[in-house]
């Protein structure tokens, strides 16, 4: 975490804006919306609401103000996410069982934390500030994780509605994909994770090297056209394409396509935050799970990139951290555009599964403290994903973000880019 040279009206606009996004993204929600947890991996509206004020008014108002006591002290237990140095918590899988406070109070809860830090930042000496800056800035950050998950959430909570409710947004065009293209990156020692200035997670860091085979990765994530082919060669019935894990998980779960589609009458649908459309075989599949997304490399010849690779040729060709972002409003992947003879899709569209379990990069070390628990205690039974989707915050997309999910979870926005050379491929 850094952060140098914030001044208190600087932090204190950036806290206004990161806050006041939230509040947008809820706004086309009523209080019922709020509160439903269609599972456990989800959580209500409001549960995200409240709980990125429950980070600020912990990790920063209780160690600045003066006579420090929490708004509502249940609150204390009800909306800490994880943190086992802060004290108990209320059961992850429950949050939906929990009607009060209602999204009204929620939103007083909000306006009070808002207050108080605001006004702790504006009396601060300047060597207090110095010290507390780096962890409001880290609460910026942390909101914006929260403000991708309410919209993956509520597409989830929209999608078990058989009245098949519209968050917002319009469908993408349809168009022809072009054939896939591939970038080819030389290799050879190269050096990835964060360096310089700007806001990092802890798990960016240290940048160190690693030694890439000459390799190839797509041009454009895999499209819902080419989902469609796999599935009519029976891509999900042919065990000797999947890892035994995600082969387990096809059988137990019935998986017979991505996440939200559902075939009628010999058509597919895909439900989407703007309502439930035929597929456009023209877009990124997406809400594919690891498993799923490696067996289609699997049967297509090709493998995942591993997060090097995707970091190091990303930088290599140059892109800008532009694309179909959560500011495009469109909620959704859209089509990749004409070939530009560069990597298309990187950031923004769809969350690109690597090949590259998360761990701890070399010479990482947890910050000391409840902060510590933020990332570091995750580093197991995860994937790495990389790029932003188009639910993400724009300036919360870098190329040395490591993103990460469990192998069988698809209600992330999550595609596929494919990868080749450089590694061996395994062939069925
Ligand atoms: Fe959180």
């Amino acid at each position: 975490m850094p952060t140098d040279g914030w001044t208190p009206d600087a932090l204190v606009k950036k806290f206004d804006t990161t806050r006041a996004y939230t509040e947008q993204l809820a706004a086309p929600l009523s209080p019922e919306d709020q509160t439903v947890q269609s599972m456990p991996d989800v959580s209500p509206t409001k549960w995200h609401r409240a709980h990125v004020t429950w980070f600020f008014e912990t990790f920063v108002l209780a160690d600045t103000e003066p006579d420090f006591t929490p708004h509502q002290s249940e609150y204390w237990y009800l909306f800490n996410s994880y943190y086992e140095s802060v004290g108990p918590r209320y059961s992850r899988p429950d949050r939906g069982l929990i009607s009060r406070p209602g999204a009204e109070e929620v939103a007083r809860y909000r306006s009070n934390v808002d207050d108080r830090l605001r006004h702790v930042i504006s009396s601060l000496d300047a060597g207090s500030l110095e010290k507390i800056a780096p962890v409001v800035e880290l609460g910026f950050h942390h909101e914006q994780q929260h403000q991708e998950l309410l919209l993956m959430d509520i597409k989830h909570v929209l999608s078990v509605n058989p009245m098949r409710p519209t968050y917002a947004g319009h469908p993408s065009e349809r168009g022809e994909p072009d054939p896939l293209g591939w970038v080819d990156v030389e290799g050879g020692l190269v050096e990835i994770g964060h360096e310089g200035q700007g806001f990092r997670f802890d798990n960016e860091e240290p940048r160190h090297r690693a030694w890439l085979e000459p390799y190839r990765l797509a041009d454009r994530l895999v499209t819902n056209g080419e989902w469609l082919e796999f599935m009519a060669d029976d891509g999900y019935a042919r065990h000797e394409l999947w890892l035994s894990d995600g082969w387990g998980k096809v059988r137990a779960n019935g998986w017979r396509s991505p996440l939200y589609w559902t075939e009628l009458d010999g058509v597919w649908f895909e439900h989407t935050l703007h309502g439930t459309w035929p597929v456009n075989p023209s877009l990124p599949v997406s809400h594919v799970s690891f498993y799923e997304a490696e067996a289609y490399a699997s049967w297509s010849g090709k493998r995942l990139p591993r997060e090097a690779e995707w970091e190091h040729a990303v930088v290599s060709d140059g892109r800008p951290v532009a694309g179909n972002l959560a500011d495009s409003e469109t909620f959704h992947p859209r089509p990749a555009g004409p070939k530009t003879g560069h990597l298309r899709q990187v950031y923004g569209d769809c969350w690109e599964w690597t090949s590259s379990a998360y761990h701890p990069y070399p010479g990482y070390h947890p910050p000391a403290g409840a902060i510590g628990e933020y990332n570091g205690k995750f580093m197991s039974n995860q994937m790495v994903l990389r790029g932003g989707c188009a639910l993400t915050p724009p300036d919360h997309a870098r190329s040395t973000y490591r993103n990460f999910f469990p192998h069988s979870a698809r209600w992330a926005l999550s595609g596929v880019r494919l990868a080749d050379g450089g590694a061996p491929v395994v062939t069925p």
